[in-house]
């Protein structure tokens, strides 16, 4: 039998392999609500202008309603050879209905059904990653604040570079999530235009009103351009451009967590609940959780790629290649929320080591840039001086195994015969951090005014 759909120009049924390659159903039925919440609108709006007679449009929009429930429930039988979602649910509807049915397409092509349906479930997945980043955000400015005087090791190079405190690394974080949220919300803005009634390509001559099922699906206006309507995929694009950058900040801070919840680095414990054993190595607590967040980014980054390559070719107006969008676009979210969702978990899961944090703080002559300060504030050296005589001082201290802070005073008067004893009062971890005091910068009295700002901000 030829498709009861589209049939009428065709006399025998497609080859098995083409059904195959052809049918989308299998993902797409992801899109069943978006699918009938838009011919709802359409009917409804068809039957305001006369279109359609309101007895058919009432009929139509109850058997979408039975068609809903019916998938909703797992009692909706998915026919491949019916193609996609869009063809599924009006072949049900005739089913339930009759010829009434056939009525909905009118003024209406699947080209900008389905760019109607994809961008209702873009715009509703961005704002749930949008309130799975408020959580995230939340748990990062609990333990910021419960940490904003703990001090860390703060890196360049992974090098020890100057103490900061853990509660101003994870702070970095809330800004990250916090930019991250501005693009989420951003796309959804631009997305935010209904594609339905271009019909194929070109707009139709049924008196349609575009303006009413874009209010009533919740877009800000109609699409302007008919081909743009019908061709654009740039929204998707661009959710998943947001997506990869979220998953890259997600990834950067799961490799820190892989690399603090090492026994050489032991700056933090994740619990049973988040980490994995080994079935061989009895001792094993692997963070497993942690990398497949950082593998996932690498995923979501080939998702974007994936539909910047399928696109970047593609003449106006629809191209069947079109159809491949939606699985790299379901593919991404899925893990894109199992991302942050894990990620927000281990935040409040773990347990950072103080006493290790401090005792790494003070290592590897973290301080040094704080004496460097003191010979200019105090002695008024340039700072170019004071570097070489700072230097020199962290030279001594490698030699005799030491810390900046147990070098004798003879030793560096000796390099500079200005010193005094009061430098040794800026070459602990806690008077360095206290002293970081520019705006910004990582004292616990700024971390704790940058907490109460986020958290006011976020109401
Ligand atoms: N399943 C199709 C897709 O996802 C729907 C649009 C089909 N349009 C067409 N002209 N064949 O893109």
């Amino acid at each position: 039998m030829s498709n009861r759909m589209w049939g009428g120009r065709f006399s025998t049924s497609p080859a098995a392999i083409m059904e195959e390659i052809n049918a989308s159903i299998d993902f797409d039925r992801k899109l069943y609500a978006q699918d009938i919440r838009g011919s709802k609108a359409h009917a409804a709006m068809l039957a305001d202008k006369g279109i359609i007679a309101p007895d058919d449009a009432a009929k139509i929009i109850e058997g979408l309603d039975a068609i809903k429930t019916e998938i909703d429930g797992g009692r909706f039988t998915f026919t491949r050879a019916l193609e996609d979602i869009h063809m599924n649910v009006e072949s049900r509807l005739k089913d339930l209905i009759g010829a009434a049915a056939g009525r909905l397409h009118t003024a209406r092509s699947r080209n900008d059904q389905v760019a109607t349906d994809f961008k209702l479930w873009v715009r509703d997945t961005l704002d749930h990653v949008d309130r799975q980043l408020e959580d995230l955000m939340r748990a990062l400015l609990d333990r910021a604040g419960e940490h904003a005087a703990t001090v860390m090791p703060g890196f360049t190079h992974l090098q020890s570079a100057q103490p900061v405190t853990l509660g101003h690394h994870l702070m970095a974080y809330v800004e990250m999530f916090a930019r991250d949220r501005g693009r989420v919300q951003d796309a959804r803005r631009r997305l935010n235009e209904c594609p339905l009634g271009a019909a194929a390509l070109a707009g139709t001559s049924f008196p349609i009103d575009r303006h009413a099922t874009a209010a009533a699906l919740g877009f800000d206006r109609p699409t302007a351009n008919s081909l743009d309507a019908v061709s654009d995929r740039d929204f998707a694009l661009e959710a998943l451009g947001a997506a990869s950058i979220v998953a890259i900040h997600l990834s950067r801070f799961a490799e820190e967590i892989v690399i603090w919840s090492t026994a050489q680095f032991a700056f933090v414990r994740l619990s049973d609940a988040f980490s994995t054993g080994s079935s061989i190595m009895p001792q094993k607590r692997n963070p497993d959780a942690a990398e497949l967040v950082r593998a996932k980014a690498g995923r979501i980054i080939g998702d974007l790629n994936g539909l910047l390559i399928v696109m970047k070719g593609l003449p106006l107006a629809y191209q069947k290649d079109m159809q491949e969008d939606k699985e790299q676009v379901f593919d991404a979210f899925e893990n894109l929320s199992l991302c942050i969702e894990a990620t927000t978990g281990m935040v409040r899961d773990m347990k950072p080591d103080v006493d290790r944090l401090a005792a790494a703080a003070g290592s590897g002559y973290a301080t040094a840039t704080d004496l460097a300060d003191w010979l200019v504030r105090v002695l008024g050296l340039p700072f170019r001086e004071a570097h070489h005589v700072t230097g020199r001082i962290v030279a001594i201290a490698s030699e005799r195994g030491v810390e900046l802070s147990a070098v004798p005073l003879s030793e560096m008067k000796a390099v500079h015969a200005g010193i005094t004893e009061a430098v040794y009062g800026v070459l602990t971890v806690d008077a360095s951090v206290r002293s970081r005091v520019s705006y910004g910068g990582t004292a616990p009295d700024n971390v704790r005014a940058q907490v109460a700002r986020w958290i006011a901000a976020l109401g």
